[in-house]
């Protein structure tokens, strides 16, 4: 079996990098998109400290379906262009937000979640997916947290 153990005490770049390379050992052999999220959904809470919710909401139509997470049961459908994740989605750009208090329009799943950070999961034909991380801690995310996880984004775009 796949065996991990993290030290959230490494430097963030560094664990992003171990967290990218579990994603791509674990999903190599695999071509089942929802066994890739619900592995890769696993990996980030495993590799993430001060997370209280990480996982995927699918691209469906016009709108994001839920996927596979770790965390409290969440939203099931958020329109494109509402809250932190159809912002990300509409606007194909990393949310990383502070404050979710502050974020007008941010649609609250658990009320433990202080921050939040949204990464759109681009394919050749468009957006497949964002996978969202929340925090209970304002200000958990910084922009080494957003590029370790647009990484994380471009090999999940290869294996969903
Ligand atoms: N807070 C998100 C909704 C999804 S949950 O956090 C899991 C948002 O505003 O889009």
């Amino acid at each position: 079996m796949f065996e991990f153990a993290p030290d959230p005490a490494t430097p963030k770049p560094l664990l992003y990098s171990a967290l990218a390379k579990a994603a791509l050992d674990l999903t190599g052999g695999e071509r089942d998109a929802i066994a890739n999220m619900a592995n890769i959904a696993a990996l980030i809470w495993q590799f993430l400290p001060d997370l209280n919710w990480a996982g995927f909401y699918r691209a469906v139509g016009d709108e994001l379906v839920l996927g596979p997470f770790a965390g409290k049961p969440a939203c099931v459908r958020i329109p494109f262009g509402q809250g932190v994740c159809g912002t990300a989605a509409a606007s194909g750009a990393v949310q990383i937000v502070p404050d979710v208090h502050a974020f007008p329009g941010h649609i609250a799943c658990d009320a433990a979640s202080r921050s939040e950070l949204v990464v759109p999961v681009i394919g050749p034909g468009g957006l497949l997916a964002v996978i969202d991380l929340d925090s209970p801690i304002v200000g958990r995310f910084d922009e080494e947290d957003a590029q370790g996880m647009e990484i994380v984004a471009q090999l999940a775009a290869d294996r969903i």
